[in-house]
């Protein structure tokens, strides 16, 4: 790979994944079919060359708790949460951005291939697969396994931040730092880069699944009901802001009454979302500033006049950019893709061989 040195380019002059892949094309085994797999805490999205990101769908399956079957995966198990029955076993392959549970996630992932059927041709797969970065090595072998058991034996594994940056459209192969933050459904993940790769990072388990958490509990006890998950989330996505000025919103929602156990609705307004999500972030601050405590300085210089890169869903939080940059006296900005970069930034690194975070060790 060509080092491109790129001085003073701002987050805000980026290229687009295309012109990437084009600069980066190599000349490798082109018989393979490379696909890109981001399986999040929340959603799972299934890149496969030539065809495009061919999943986009929650990281969920439903069983059939007396067969063991399965009967429903992504959106359709999704629906369910919440509302099933005893016979019905609703499962999330990952918590906190790492797997949780081997078999759902490897029933996922079998289930997707099964949709697009890129087996059939007995086309040789190369898979990249990526992972929150600070995973350990048996969180790392479990993640490995997947692919592996599903008959691809060419994998590598990428950190997400890097491959959200390359989908975001920024060029990491430079010499120039660059600091992306990816909140996500069950992590936040931020890192430095340099040069193609990840100098340095830090994660906390703690993002758009924990918010909705806050939510729930935050309805217990100030508005005495209690409310479902998925209610919880379409809160946080309709009403939630950092923006303390911002004129006060409100949404009725429905749950159960604490004292009567009847079901009544209540009104939520958007400061109480804010009460909710400030501390949240305020944590997300703490955990940027202790990454900028750690990096060297001369990448420092290059983050003060390129600013940050937001990523990950909770990136869209109304006023989330502005809310960092305003606390932290630096330029912030969000991805124009944060829900997809990861799985778009795989695109290219599927073709930059060589430069992936490590081989497979599918031994
Ligand atoms: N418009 C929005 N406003 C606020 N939050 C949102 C919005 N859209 C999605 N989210 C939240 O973003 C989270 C999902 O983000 P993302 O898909 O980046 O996570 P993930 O990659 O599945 O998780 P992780 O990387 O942590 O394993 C969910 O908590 C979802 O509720
Ligand atoms: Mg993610």
């Amino acid at each position: 790979m060509q080092k491109n040195n790129r001085k003073g380019q701002s987050l805000d002059s980026v290229k687009t994944t295309d012109e990437f892949v084009e600069e980066t094309t190599g000349e490798f085994d082109e018989k393979k079919i490379g696909v890109g797999i981001d399986f999040g805490t929340v959603n799972l999205l299934v890149y496969v060359e030539g065809q495009g990101i061919i999943f986009d769908e929650p990281s969920v399956v439903a069983y059939d708790r007396a067969s063991g079957e399965l009967i429903a995966a992504g959106f359709d198990a999704d629906e369910m949460t919440g509302k099933t029955h005893d016979k019905i076993k609703i499962v999330r392959p990952l918590r906190d951005g790492v797997i949780s549970n081997i078999k759902a996630a490897k029933d996922l992932l079998k289930y997707v291939f099964s949709r697009v059927n890129i087996h059939a041709s007995n086309t040789e797969i190369r898979a990249v697969l990526c992972c929150p970065s600070e995973v350990t090595q048996i969180e790392r072998k479990a993640l490995l396994q997947l692919p592996v058991q599903l008959g691809i034996n060419e994998v590598y594994i990428e950190e997400e931040i890097k491959s959200g940056l390359v989908g975001s459209g920024v060029d990491i192969y430079t010499d120039r730092g660059t600091m992306v933050v990816d909140i996500g459904g069950g992590s936040t993940d931020v890192g430095i880069l340099n040069l193609g790769d990840v100098v340095l990072s830090k994660s906390l388990r703690m993002a758009g699944n924990f918010i909705d958490h806050e939510v729930v509990k935050y309805c217990k006890q100030h508005l005495k009901i209690e409310v479902g998950q998925k209610t919880a989330e379409r809160i946080k996505i309709e009403l939630g802001t950092v923006n303390l000025k911002k004129d006060v919103a409100t949404m009725r929602v429905a749950g159960r009454d604490l004292l009567t156990g009847l079901p009544r609705h209540t009104e939520i307004t958007s400061r109480n979302v804010t009460e909710i999500l400030i501390p949240v972030f305020n944590d997300i601050k703490n955990l940027i500033i202790a990454t900028l405590k750690d990096t060297p300085p001369e990448l420092c210089s290059d983050i003060y006049y390129d600013g940050i890169l937001l990523n990950g869903g909770v990136s869209l939080i109304d006023y989330a950019a502005e809310y960092f940059s305003e606390e932290l006296g630096l330029k912030v900005r969000v991805s124009s893709n944060p829900l997809t970069s990861v799985v778009l930034g795989t695109k290219v690194l599927l073709k930059t061989r060589g430069h992936f975070l490590k081989d497979a060790d599918t031994e």
